[in-house]
């Protein structure tokens, strides 16, 4: 299973790369807009310098979202922002336009990240226009009483009946039980916010049995 990491803070990127298990960085313009400190004056420049400077951290898969509607516009952006590292995946979001970019830039060879997944259909029109990755956002269906990690279950299913090359990347985490889950049902990819990667080796026996080691290690004098 592979491990992204959600979020455009280079810092929380860099000290997540640090720990070696790393796979790639998934962003969207809601988390580019957290990191922005100016803006007033930051622009669409200053985003793909951004994204720049994540793949110089992450060997791996960088997601980086479109900010246009149409396909024509899609399109024009997807390939200015593939154009930024080879690493560049682009996201785009399932809608009708949306598609139509995707089959379009994945027929160029430019990687795709089918976002804002809700439904398993969504999954297989992704899957049919030549996408990478698909992201089904667990958290927000959880958050409206609907089971996400049921649609996580059927894409897989789906996606192995035709045997589609498409990774089922789990978006919208939330806590280390979407992690356990997904991994269980043998979704490819995590992207997982950066104080759930924290939680994830946290164990409250690991601290006060490192804690009991250490005092009796106190027993070994050096010699
Ligand atoms: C990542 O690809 C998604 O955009 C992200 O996981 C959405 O997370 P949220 O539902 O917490 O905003």
């Amino acid at each position: 299973m592979k491990f992204f990491i959600d979020t455009a803070d280079l810092d929380e990127i860099r000290a997540a790369n640090d720990l070696g298990v790393l796979d790639g960085v998934t962003t969207n313009p809601s988390l580019v807009a957290k990191i922005v400190k100016d803006p007033d004056n930051f622009t669409y420049r200053d985003f793909k310098e951004h994204i720049a400077k994540i793949c110089e951290i992450v060997d791996g898969p960088v997601s980086a979202e479109v900010t246009t509607l149409t396909a024509e516009e899609m399109v024009a952006q997807g390939e200015e922002l593939a154009e930024i590292d080879e690493n560049v995946v682009v996201k785009c979001p399932l809608t009708l336009e949306g598609l139509k970019a995707m089959r379009h830039l994945s027929g160029n060879g430019i990687r795709i990240n089918a976002t804002l997944v809700f439904s398993p259909t969504q999954a297989l029109l992704a899957a049919k226009a030549g996408a990478s990755f698909v992201s089904p956002f667990v958290g927000r269906l959880d958050d409206i009483s609907t089971e996400g990690m049921a649609l996580v279950e059927q894409i897989v299913g789906i996606y192995e009946n035709y045997r589609f090359s498409t990774e089922v990347l789990v978006a919208s985490i939330r806590h280390p039980q979407h992690v356990v889950e997904a991994a269980m049902i043998g979704a490819d990819v995590a992207t997982i916010p950066f104080k759930v990667i924290g939680q994830l080796l946290k164990h409250p026996l690991t601290d006060s049995g490192l804690r009991r080691f250490m005092d009796d290690a106190a027993v070994m004098k050096e010699s």
